[in-house]
């Protein structure tokens, strides 16, 4: 790698910074030393500028539409690969052997009980608590049940907690589920892959078998892979920030969980689709667009934009291309797919949503994917936290297996108050 440097000139004082380069994209500048030679900070709201840490997992080239996990296009996986060996991909770093599939999956696969406490930690909910609300008490009540394997500083206790976390997250979101609607929670079935197993926990009841869609559990197995990981997202930097202070994974991903929740973030596939209903019909949507368009209306246009794509979400490709083969499929035929299409028509030749690079992301269509699978509108984020899991674990070791690696600790402008004192309640 090169190794040259860059000068900056602050009022009266020029210092001399290093580049960091990485394997793939663009380079940046290291200002450890700015404040220190120069007494400035940077300002940089939201890190739109601002690379936080060094990481191998993942890379995206937001104006040419690029996604690799670990080098691999997320095209090729969403094709090739399936959910599970995906996560092993972004833990580990390679894509396993059969040998070592069998091991992670054989792993994953005796790790989904979750303890029967935690179902009375459930029963405490009101019965029509958020899924969202539980799953991040409730993977954060995992750290009470795993405190004697708490060790981050050892790699077999965080590879246990990264197995532990995959495994048990589709049983305690499909629990919280069934416990919102009043059904007995079902045990999951060790005979059954990692997705399909998932649904029979959401779907199955006492009474009869489930007949279950092959083409269901492959969707949801293929927008696992779409929502696994995407570099320093905002719930990745939480993990990220929280384990830099050397708490514990269960309350890391537990954070994590809290910052999807937003619907500028993972919250915006459930935003989606109650956009969607409310524009109820294709002959309201240029309504829409113009309300999306009036900054004093704060309507945003939810499934569009993104901070890195400028040019398109490739993840949003494969969905849109996906929704329309899976509802053929399935025999559904949805309305809201008519809405959602005569949307992206109409903002994609919008001059306000082109100047500004606006296009569907993956929240766009995913939502339609979900409702086809019968999956309810409020357990949409919930997906999301459960493909983004294994995203969100690679990068909490990763930072555990870096080493300087230091608490995360950004610094402000400050814009409060002068220096005064202060004056007896008596006296004010
Ligand atoms: N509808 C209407 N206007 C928009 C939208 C939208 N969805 N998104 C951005 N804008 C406008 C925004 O008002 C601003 O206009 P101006 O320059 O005139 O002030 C401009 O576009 C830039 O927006 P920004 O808010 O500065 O962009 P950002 O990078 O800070 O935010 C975003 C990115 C994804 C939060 C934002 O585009 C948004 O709120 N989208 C809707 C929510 C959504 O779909 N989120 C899912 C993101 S993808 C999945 C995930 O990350 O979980």
């Amino acid at each position: 790698m090169p190794n040259d440097n860059i000068t900056l000139t602050a009022a009266d004082r020029s210092v001399s910074l290093p580049l960091v380069h990485g394997s793939l994209g663009p380079s940046c500048i290291d200002i450890a030393a700015l404040y220190r030679d120069t007494g400035h900070f940077t300002y940089d709201p939201g890190y739109a500028a601002t690379a936080s840490c060094k990481s191998a997992i993942t890379y995206i080239d937001g104006d040419k539409g690029v996604l690799l996990y670990r080098g691999y296009p997320i095209e090729q996986l969403a094709e090739q690969s399936r959910f599970l060996e995906v996560a092993y991909l972004l833990l580990e770093g390679e894509l396993p052997t059969v040998a070592q599939m069998t091991k992670f999956e054989d792993a994953v696969t005796h790790h989904t009980m979750m303890h029967e406490s935690l179902k009375n930690f459930l029963h405490g909910f009101h019965y029509d608590a958020h899924p969202m609300a539980m799953l991040c008490a409730s993977i954060a009540s995992l750290s009470a049940f795993y405190h004697d394997t708490l060790d981050i500083n050892d790699p077999a206790q965080r590879k246990l907690a990264a197995i532990r976390l995959i495994a048990k997250m589709p049983t305690i979101a499909a629990a919280a589920y069934r416990y919102s609607i009043g059904w007995p929670i079902r045990y999951p079935r060790n005979n059954l892959e990692y997705v399909t197993r998932f649904l029979h926990m959401m779907f199955e009841v006492p009474s009869e078998p489930l007949n279950l869609n092959p083409v269901a559990a492959r969707a949801l197995d293929l927008l696992f892979i779409l929502h696994a990981d995407h570099e320093q997202n905002a719930s990745t930097s939480t993990v990220r920030l929280v384990g830099s202070t050397g708490a514990n994974p269960y309350a890391s991903v537990a954070a994590g969980i809290a910052a999807l929740w937003g619907p500028a973030h993972g919250g915006a596939n459930e935003a989606v689709l109650k956009m969607l209903a409310q524009i109820g019909d294709p002959k309201h949507v240029d309504q829409a667009v113009a309300r999306a368009k009036d900054k004093e209306s704060g309507f945003r246009l939810m499934g569009f934009g993104h901070r890195v794509y400028k040019n398109f979400d490739p993840r949003a490709r494969i969905i849109r291309a996906m929704c329309h083969q899976v509802l053929a499929e399935l025999g559904v035929n949805d309305p809201l797919l008519e809405v959602a299409l005569k949307l992206e028509e109409a903002a994609l030749k919008d001059e306000y949503f082109i100047e500004r690079k606006l296009y569907p992301n993956v929240d766009f269509y995913s939502g339609i994917i979900y409702k086809a699978l019968r999956i309810p509108t409020e357990m949409f984020t919930v997906m999301f936290a459960i493909a983004r899991t294994a995203g969100w674990i690679a990068h909490w070791i990763e930072q555990h297996e870096t080493p300087d690696a230091r608490i995360g600790r950004p610094r402000q402008v400050y814009t409060g108050a002068l220096k005064r004192d202060y004056v007896a309640l008596d006296k004010r």
